[in-house]
Formats: C-alpha cells, sequence, structure tokens
C-alpha cells in the first residue's frame, strides 16, 4: 500500500487533503490524473449500467433529504458503530468490532498503549447538519450515508415517467458521507465518498434468480476493467454481518495489501425500503400490473460500489516495477479502458521542428482520446513519468518522421517500438483504447 500511496501523491492522483493545515481525518484530494481516472471508473459503470442496457434509467438525486427518509430506512436508529475510547494513556477511539477481529480471544486492551478500554457506545456514522441559520427543533437535516435512499424517494416519479415495469433498475453516482472513527487505509475508508449504486425492482418470486445474475454481472464488470479475477472473490454474509435491511447480501472482495475486504456489496433489500417509505410518508409504493391485475411492492437487488474502492483495487492490481536497462522502472499497468491518459505525444528534440509536428499530431489525436505532449526532459524519464500514471502508448516524433511522416510507437508493457505512418495513429491508438 505505502508504494501506491508514494505514488499517487507524487504523480499527483491522490493526495492528503487541507495538507496545509496537517490534514483532516480519512479525507483525500483527487488531483489531475485521479480525476480522470475517476471520471473513467464513473463513466465505465454508466456504460454498462445504461448504454448497454434497455432495463436501468438514471437519476442524481439530492445529497439533504427530507429528514424522514433516515427515520423510515432505518439509518437514524440503527446506523451505528460500536465504539470503545481506551481510558488508559492516549485516549483514542476504536471500533469494537475491529479490534475483535485482531484480538479474537479475552478482554479487549487498546492496541496503541495496552489500556483498558471503555464499554462500547452506539455511535451514529450519519454526519448532521441544520437547515436556516439556528440549530432549532425540526431544523436538523443530515448528510446521506448512502444514495440508495434517494432513488427509494424517487420510485414513484420514475415509475410514472420512464414507463417502465418490474424488472426494472434506477441507477445514481453521488457522494455519501459517513463518520467513520477508524483510520482508513488510505481511499479505502474515507469521511466522503462516491457510490454507484443501482437499484434493481423486481416482481418477489424473482428476486433470488435477479440476485445472482447481479453478482456475476458486477464480478464480470471488474475483469473488464482489467483487475486479475484471482484477485476478486464473492463472499456471503453471515447472519450476524446483515444490514437490518436485508435478507441475503454478497460482497465482492478484492485482495487489496491488507487483505481481502469488501469491493462492492450486493445486496437482496426485498421490499424492506419501499414499505418503510409507504409507511412513513403515506404514499402507495407499489406496481400494478395492467396485465395480471397484479398489484404488488417489488423487492430489491441492489449492486452498492464505491468509486474509490474501484479506484484502490485498479491502482494496487496496476501497480508494478520492473527493470529497463539496469535502471528500476515504476509502472501502472492500468487496462487502456481506465488509463488517465491513453497516449503521449513526445518531440524527440525541442529543436529541429520536431515540437511543431509533435503538437501537430497531438492536436488530431486529442480530438479521439485523453492524449498529452511532454518535451520537458530526457526522452527516457518522459517515457517513465507516462509509465508511472500508465499511460498505454507513447508516440515518439523525431528526425525521420519530418523525412517519412512515421513515428515511434512505443508499447507501455511489451515496450516494443514500431515505426508506424502517422495517417495510421489515429486508429492504432483508438483499437487499442477503445
Ligand atoms: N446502499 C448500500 C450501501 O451503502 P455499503 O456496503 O455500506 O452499502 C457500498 O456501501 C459501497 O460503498 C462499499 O462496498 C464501498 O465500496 C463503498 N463505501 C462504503 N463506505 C465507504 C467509506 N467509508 N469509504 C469509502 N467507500 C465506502
Amino acid at each position: 500500500m505505502d508504494e501506491v500511496v508514494a505514488l499517487c501523491k507524487r504523480r499527483g492522483l491522490i493526495f492528503p487533503a487541507s495538507e496545509i493545515y496537517g490534514g483532516i481525518a480519512n479525507t483525500y484530494d483527487y488531483g489531475h490524473y485521479g480525476v480522470l481516472l475517476k471520471n473513467n471508473v464513473i463513466n465505465a459503470w454508466w456504460r454498462a449500467m445504461i448504454q448497454e442496457r434497455d432495463d436501468v434509467v438514471a437519476l442524481d438525486s439530492a445529497i439533504i433529504q427530507h429528514p424522514r427518509t433516515w427515520e423510515a430506512s432505518g439509518h437514524l436508529a440503527g446506523f451505528t458503530d460500536p465504539l470503545v475510547q481506551c481510558l488508559g494513556k492516549c485516549k483514542q477511539r476504536f471500533r469494537e468490532d475491529h479490534l475483535r477481529e485482531a484480538q479474537p480471544e479475552g478482554e479487549l486492551v487498546c492496541p496503541v498503549c495496552g489500556g483498558e478500554l471503555s464499554e462500547p457506545r452506539a455511535f451514529n456514522l450519519m454526519f448532521e447538519t441544520t437547515i436556516g441559520p439556528v440549530k432549532e427543533a425540526g431544523s436538523t437535516v443530515y448528510l446521506r450515508p448512502e444514495t440508495a435512499q434517494g432513488i427509494f424517494l424517487d420510485f414513484k416519479t420514475t415509475l410514472q415517467y420512464a414507463r417502465r415495469k418490474p424488472p426494472f433498475g434506477i441507477a445514481q453516482v453521488g457522494k455519501s458521507f459517513r463518520n467513520e472513527i477508524t483510520p482508513g487505509n488510505f481511499i479505502f475508508r474515507t469521511l466522503e465518498f462516491e457510490q454507484m449504486e443501482m437499484e434493481f425492482f423486481v416482481p418477489p418470486a424473482e428476486a433470488e434468480k435477479w440476485h445472482e445474475y447481479w453478482m456475476q454481472a458486477r464480478m464480470d464488470w471488474y475483469v473488464s476493467l482489467g483487475i486479475d479475477p484471482e484477485r476478486l472473490k464473492l463472499r456471503a454474509h453471515g447472519p450476524d454481518e446483515l444490514s437490518h435491511y436485508s435478507s441475503a447480501t454478497s460482497d465482492i472482495e478484492y485482495l487489496y495489501p491488507i487483505g481481502w475486504s469488501e469491493l462492492e456489496g450486493i445486496a437482496n433489500r426485498g421490499d424492506f425500503d419501499l414499505k418503510q417509505h409507504a409507511e412513513y410518508s403515506g404514499e402507495k409504493l407499489e406496481y400494478f400490473d395492467p396485465e395480471t391485475r397484479e398489484r404488488y411492492i417489488p423487492h430489491v437487488i441492489e449492486p452498492a460500489a464505491g468509486v474509490g474502492r474501484t479506484m484502490l483495487a485498479l491502482l494496487c492490481d496496476a501497480y508494478d516495477e520492473d527493470e529497463i536497462g539496469g535502471e528500476k522502472r515504476t509502472v501502472l499497468r492500468l487496462s487502456p479502458k481506465v488509463a488517465p491518459v491513453k497516449v503521449a505525444v513526445l518531440p524527440l528534440l525541442r529543436k529541429d521542428g520536431h515540437p511543431e509536428k509533435a503538437t501537430e499530431i497531438y492536436h488530431e489525436l486529442r480530438r479521439q482520446v485523453s492524449a498529452e505532449y511532454d518535451s520537458g526532459g530526457h526522452i527516457g524519464k518522459r517515457y517513465r513519468r507516462q509509465d508511472e500514471i500508465g499511460t498505454p502508448l507513447a508516440v515518439t516524433v523525431d528526425h525521420q518522421t519530418l523525412e517519412d511522416d512515421t513515428v515511434t510507437l512505443r508499447e507501455r508493457d511489451t515496450l516494443t517500438q514500431e515505426r508506424v505512418p502517422v495517417s495510421e495513429l489515429v486508429d492504432r491508438v483508438t483499437d487499442v483504447t477503445r
């Protein structure tokens, strides 16, 4: 993990937020290449959910919803972690369940100073704030801890305007917030994070079938992004692990450097949420099938993924070190689908017409794909820089280019360098990165 964290900082992908003030717990900023990578992950998710399907529609609901939302959803009463505090020297707070994993037997002690611990206290993870300038009764609202509830609130509206019938899904991507008390492992667990969630509404009798379907579909999606299938597995939750709303959940886990950990949860939420919101709001949240004349509350299958955790899995999976000519090289072997930059254009020299020709080629390529022009420093250094951000292809313009209109096309993983006519470049690059 340390190498990945260091690379992310060095190349400006992801770095601690508020650094000039010493940072703020579990919060990170995404720099230029981090934003490009993040957008590619989100776009790939939208593509799989919307563009390549006919049965899912998109939504972007508000982050701050009516506070009754969280009463109905069970988050106000039940979205808690058991918190213990060190009564010894260090006074730090920990999640009791996490400590128990590390200390499976006997009485728990503080993992930092060995001190005695307090009795566990239920600690709600929702961030509270107020609407209006004064904190008064009725003004308390919450930053959403999951995007899912916005989807349930808009179930009826979507059903009407989108003219869908179950099975159909509503997908959304957006920020969620949790007052996590455990120190995160880089971006694995942060206070604010982006979720990619889809609620798939199905006839009750089909729930199990669709649960199976989405588990496989979501595993396949990670593999399609280039993640090693050997480092992915499905793990079913035991009965004591299930969330309050779920009758069955399986996590897709990835073998992070911290061990097998959750990348995405795929839950069978049954009719819990629609029933709860129907009761609290007084609205009928059901489906009437005009063909069978049947009226029912659909059951919900929910693949819920995290953008940050997907990025972390991609980065850990892609991180590699090898040697070129006796020198160590750090390389991100990211799939061209998600690589922040698809092709770099490098003039060999900063004179003799190389920059002009390279700029011309760069302008042509960037109309098709994310491209970068780099003329700073020795050519070997520039290749290394691109290798470190995972750029799959590099085009070098040299004196021969000016004579016969060919360039060198270098491939990040195989390190092959091939002479290619400029007229074929766009096709060659888009073939690889599509
Ligand atoms: N709507 C269901 C739900 O929110 P979850 O398992 O709590 O389920 C879904 O969250 C996904 O969101 C997780 O698999 C993870 O990828 C991401 N996630 C959850 N909490 C996170 C946190 N504190 N930091 C980063 N990602 C988080």
